[in-house]
């Protein structure tokens, strides 16, 4: 035999397409040849093939190796096509039988000697994989993070040698082990021990029932991000689909991965100086950026001003699609971002406006600017806007602990479960004319809103935005209705659309 057809699947948002590595050896001058549009780290593959089968003692077959990836208009990535080129050679040259490799995928990047190094994005891999019925083999530092596709026939090697003894019917190969169910109890912070704050908490418990989106204004200090941090203990739990998706987008990311946590929903949060492309991901071959990796979870955007404007300009999209496309000038490429947004900020440059315990020594100009750079169509996502103040020397030196996590996690989820049995959704993902379909308002509620409507110029997205958290304010009090106090206690965290354009200067709690 002279040809050799090994399975393997390439890598492009999610989607693992299928690609037939093909060798032949055929008669003519030595030469070894990949084709079928490789990147510069495919083609590297041939130097690493050939050292690592010389040093494992195997003979690289005299005449023409060409090597072809098909189908040929897919763009081809990353070292996983190592150990599929390195095993279609010594099948097409007969040192190994091909029976093994029926209906099997391999992946893996060799080192020079051998050793099979683990490779990025493994687990949409192994789903699909799992979906066409093939035996998958890959590297066994990746093995952990191929079972969670539970179903996936995955067999793990550290050394191109053992797949050869495998194929030799010589020795067997570790199958993946079962992922952990449950989350391994790490540290995570809880609400009890954020004083004061009533506010701010009642907040933070109709973000977590709702989905909703939430910006925090305070002066430095005064809890917010101790807050946000606390916002994941208290979300209801992943379902397992959820959790698939969200370790998914991590496996494609590869940085530093843990399987064991694959349970635990996301808290991204990037720094202020982060890039455009950091924060919605992208790159020559494209890969998940922060909203991706929030993706079920919390992305928290701390210091939200200092933010480029034009980095937060992108996530106007995202944030009501849930999803990012990628184009390049070759392939497209999609990941899922359904994050539920925290941000959190100053009143004023030095962080004093409004503060009744310090002076602010801003212009209105320095004001006017620094919230200017959070654009209106941003803001009008948000669905909530709380001030969170300084707290008190008495309640922070205050004994008794505040309410903790477990607690509010109860009622958001009991809230979280009125949502899902009326409608199969949670409120923040009920759009346009669903939202007064399920809010089922009373007829005062919505005289009430349309009265606020006109006196804070919203929007309406804004006015959807207000009665979604009016939905999960009844939500939480259990009622199958939308009432006026809801709508009341709704319109009361639209804080900065009391202030738009006029009152840049007036303090935040004015
Ligand atoms: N409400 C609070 N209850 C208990 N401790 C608090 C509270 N607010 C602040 N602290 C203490 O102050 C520290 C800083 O709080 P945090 O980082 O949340 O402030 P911040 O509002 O994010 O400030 P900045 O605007 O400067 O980012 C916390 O680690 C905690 O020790
Ligand atoms: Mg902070």
């Amino acid at each position: 035999m002279s040809f050799a057809t090994i399975l393997s699947r390439s890598q492009q948002g999610l989607e693992a397409a299928l690609v037939r590595v093909e060798v032949h050896v055929g008669s003519g001058l030595p030469a070894f040849s990949i084709v079928g549009l490789p990147e510069t780290v495919v083609k590297e593959s041939k130097d690493r093939v050939r050292a690592a089968l010389a040093n494992c003692g195997f003979e690289l077959p005299a005449g023409h190796i060409t090597v072809n990836l098909a189908p040929a208009d897919l763009p081809k990535e990353g070292g996983r096509f190592d150990l599929p080129v390195a095993i279609g050679i010594l099948v097409a040259s007969e040192q190994l039988p091909p029976g093994p490799f029926d209906a099997t995928e391999l992946y893996g990047e060799l080192s020079l000697g051998g050793e099979l190094h683990p490779v990025r994005g493994v687990l949409p891999t192994a789903l699909q994989g799992m979906r066409a019925g093939h035996t998958m083999i890959l590297p066994a530092g990746n093995l952990g993070e191929a079972a969670l596709a539970r179903q996936a026939r995955v067999l793990g090697a550290a050394h191109l040698l053992e797949v050869c003894g495998y194929a030799r019917g010589l020795r067997t190969l570790p199958a993946a082990a079962a992922p952990p169910d449950s989350l391994p109890s790490a540290a995570v912070p809880d609400l009890a021990d954020v004083r004061g704050q009533s506010r701010a908490r009642r907040a933070l418990e109709i973000a977590a029932a709702g989905g909703h989106s939430l910006l925090m204004i305070g002066p430095p200090g005064s809890g917010k991000s101790m807050l946000a941090q606390r916002l994941p203990a208290i979300l209801p739990e992943m379902t397992e689909d959820e959790a698939l998706e969200t370790a998914a987008v991590r496996s494609l990311a590869g940085r530093g991965f843990r399987v064991e946590e694959w349970r635990r929903r996301p808290f991204r949060s990037p720094h202020h100086t982060a890039s455009a492309m950091a924060l919605v991901g992208g790159g020559a071959r494209p890969r998940p950026g922060e909203i991706s990796l929030a993706h079920n979870g919390v992305l928290f955007l701390d210091e939200l001003p200092e933010f480029d404007r034009g980095v937060l300009e992108v996530l106007r999209e995202p944030i009501e699609s849930g999803h990012i496309v990628i184009s390049r000038a070759a392939r497209q490429s999609e990941f899922p971002a359904r994050f539920q947004l925290v941000a959190a900020m100053n009143p004023c440059p030095c962080g004093h406006l409004g503060d009744p315990a310090a002076t602010c020594r801003c212009t209105p100009d320095r004001i006017a600017a620094y919230r200017g750079r959070i654009s209106g169509p941003l803001l009008d996502r948000i669905d909530l806007h709380v001030e969170v103040p300084r707290v008190g020397p008495a309640e922070i030196a205050g004994a008794a602990p505040s309410e903790p996590s477990a607690d509010v996690a109860r009622r958001v989820m009991a809230a979280r479960a009125r949502q899902l049995a009326r409608q199969g959704r949670a409120n923040c993902r009920l759009e346009g004319q669903s939202v007064p379909e399920c809010a089922l308002a009373e007829a005062a509620a919505l005289v009430l809103l349309g009265t606020a409507m006109q006196r804070l110029a919203l929007s309406a997205r804004a006015y959807h935005r207000v009665l979604r958290v009016a939905r999960t304010i009844a939500d939480l009090a259990g009622q199958g209705q939308v009432r006026s106090e809801h709508v009341a206690e709704a319109i009361t965290f639209r804080q900065l659309d009391r202030r738009a354009g006029s009152a840049a200067a007036s303090p935040i709690s004015a």
